[in-house]
């Protein structure tokens, strides 16, 4: 049975790009032409989601907004003749995709966000997707790639990657069961921001979950941990005590939007990507690589 349902936690105050994030959400900042949001929706969408759950908050209607209709937007472009873009702003959400809203008061950790979402997944397993860590491949998504793999194997599965091993500190690291397949092992274990020296291995998470409804009893048992705030990877921790959880390396590259250096990449790449920015982008790069001081 696919995953229907995809908890995307937006609840976050984006502190390391204020005053950016002051008025607008952090993941309502674009790459290229579409917000982030937009483009891990697109990714869920792919790899089977018919319920895309926002863990959100009051302060962030723009996120909602994005995904209905905007009618007197959709009448002026239809009036000015501007049919293409007009189609691009109907598609945003395929119809059969429902979009749901629960709010996070307080942004207590990423655990705390999913935790919000218990009600609305019920007792399914369902996958996570940050919006935040954008991953390109040219075929298939990393969410529809982890759904085929969850469709063989029938357990949780944490997308991971290799980071520099100083980078260790900033992200949930894993240790890994000795066997299995190349790209896909069991996880013996998980901890969030480990310092360099007591970092299990430099595999880390990157902000792709299939879950079970299990985890959600977990994390309410689950109390604050690195930073003082509720970790969903603690709560991993404890369902790879009951049950088998998969690492899966997954292909394609991977965009941490959460700092500027990666948002910046990100938009970069993605502008080389889409044709109608790539020739007058790799001018504006030749000019500029000419006179840094620009
Ligand atoms: P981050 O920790 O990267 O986002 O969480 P942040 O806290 O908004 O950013 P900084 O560190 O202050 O710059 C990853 C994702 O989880 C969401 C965020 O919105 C982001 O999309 N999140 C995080 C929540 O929804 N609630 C939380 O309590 C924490």
């Amino acid at each position: 049975m696919p995953i229907k349902k995809y908890v995307l936690p937006v609840a976050g105050l984006g502190t390391r790009f204020l005053p950016a994030t002051k008025a607008i959400p952090k993941e309502m900042l674009p790459i290229v032409d579409k917000p982030l949001i937009q483009y891990v929706v697109e990714e869920a969408v792919e790899a089977g989601a018919t319920e895309i759950i926002l863990v959100t908050h009051p302060s962030k209607r723009a996120l909602e907004d994005h995904f209905d209709i905007n009618v007197e937007l959709e009448r002026t472009l239809e009036k000015k003749g501007k049919t293409q873009l007009l189609e691009r702003v109907r598609t945003i959400l395929p119809e059969n995709i429902r979009v749901a809203a629960v709010r996070q008061h307080e942004p207590l950790g990423l655990g705390h966000a999913v935790l919000c979402a218990k009600e609305l997944v019920g007792n399914e397993p369902f996958g996570v997707i940050l919006p935040d860590v954008l991953i390109h491949h040219p075929q298939r998504g990393c969410m529809a790639q982890m759904m085929k793999v969850y469709q063989q194997l029938g357990h949780s599965i944490i997308a991971v990657e290799p980071v520099a091993h100083d980078q260790v500190d900033k992200y949930g690291i894993v240790s890994l069961e000795a066997g299995g397949e190349e790209g896909l092992r069991q996880l013996s274990g998980i901890v969030e921001k480990p310092t360099p020296e007591n970092a299990p291995s430099n595999l880390s998470v990157v902000g792709r979950y299939i879950l079970p409804p299990r985890v959600m009893q977990l994390l309410e048992q689950t109390t604050p941990g690195s930073g003082g705030e509720i970790q969903l990877t603690d709560a991993i921790a404890a369902l790879i005590q009951e049950e088998p959880v998969y690492a899966y390396t997954f292909e394609g590259t991977s965009y941490d939007c959460g700092n500027k250096q990666g948002f910046l990449r990100a938009n970069i790449d993605y502008g080389l990507r889409d044709p109608e920015t790539r020739e007058g982008l790799l001018q504006q790069m030749s000019v500029q690589s000419h006179s840094p001081d620009r």
